[in-house]
């Protein structure tokens, strides 16, 4: 079987989501009644993290537990990754160890360039350009909710960041519509997005004509990690961004709210939308955990049979 790895939300076809959907319903289901289910036992998961992580790190250890394997956390602080080994050097050993692995880095090209050496496949766990995992745990969450997406209006306030351009590749897989909004000098860039096209999204200079008419709106940090040093100047520029009460009421009436998580209440959001009856956030956190044990199951195993 050929290696793929999971770089980039375009990564995979629409046909290939949907089955690893259909095996995210069936591996939630029976975990959900306590039923064993151990695929990828004797295999490792070595995840490397670069950027601190709460759910990812969570929901892939975990989720590589509850699948018969096991997962191995190495950081930069206590690997040779932070005494500058080659990429490339750390690809050819680790990936002689283990049968997958997850990487939580900075720039694109260095989970590219792991990849290219890597003998296993490889998993973008966040970069500053993309966080494929987590609109794959929001896509399912959304159709858990209220179906398919295909046609749907997802608005998306805030910074054109890793998680808005996953967002945009998404819209062109899935063929849904985005439309952000983003304060001046914070536009989309729709190279670094990795986008095909511009049919898929709009975008807006007022928010609350953004959200207008959407099925999900949702949002992200100002600040995203490494990006700290600019923290009091965007908090200056994103301050009208902020999604409120006012936002959810210019959505659709029975629009969901979504964030990736972790939030900060007064900033991105306020406390009443988070904590409101739109937010689905626990359970889009939660779903990373079923979505990815689906990912690693197609990773090791290829399309396995049965929903
Ligand atoms: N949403 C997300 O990736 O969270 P962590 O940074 O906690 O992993
Ligand atoms: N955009 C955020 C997402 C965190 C999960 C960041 O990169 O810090």
């Amino acid at each position: 079987m050929p290696i793929r790895h999971y770089l980039q939300f375009n990564d995979f076809t629409r046909d290939e989501y949907e089955h690893l959907f259909a095996r995210t319903r069936w591996i939630k289901e029976r975990f959900k009644q306590y039923e064993r289910y151990w695929p990828l036992e004797d295999r490792t998961l070595v995840m490397i993290f670069e950027k601190q992580s709460t759910r990812t790190r969570l929901s892939f250890e975990a989720g590589m537990h509850q699948l018969g394997g096991a997962a191995i956390y190495l950081n930069t602080r206590d690997s040779q990754l932070g005494r500058g080994e080659p990429v490339e050097d750390a690809a050819q050993v680790i990936s002689r160890m283990c049968d997958l692995v997850m990487i939580r880095t900075f720039e694109q090209d260095i989970v590219d360039r792991f990849a290219a050496h890597s003998r296993v496949p490889v998993i973008n766990g966040l970069t500053n350009e993309y966080h494929p995992c987590q609109i794959m745990a929001d896509i399912y969450t959304f159709i858990e909710h209220r179906g398919d997406i295909k046609g749907r209006t997802v608005a998306w306030i805030g910074d054109s960041n890793n998680v808005c351009n996953t967002w945009l590749q998404a819209a062109e897989v899935f063929d849904f519509n985005v439309r952000v909004s983003t304060p001046p000098g914070y536009e989309i860039e729709p190279e670094r997005a990795g986008l095909y096209g511009t049919g898929h999204y709009q975008e807006f200079s007022d928010p609350m004509e953004a959200v207008h008419g959407a099925d999900l709106v949702t949002t992200d940090v100002w600040t995203s990690m490494g990006f700290e040093a600019e923290n009091e100047e965007r908090k200056r520029a994103f301050e009208d961004w902020q999604v409120d009460g006012d936002m959810m009421r210019a959505a659709k009436k029975d629009a969901v709210f979504m964030h990736c998580l972790p939030a900060h209440r007064g900033e991105e959001v306020a406390a009443d939308v988070i904590d409101g009856p739109q937010s689905v956030v626990w359970d889009e956190a939660e779903n990373r955990l079923h979505t990815q044990k689906a990912l690693m199951e197609f990773l090791v195993l290829g399309r396995v049979a049965g929903t």
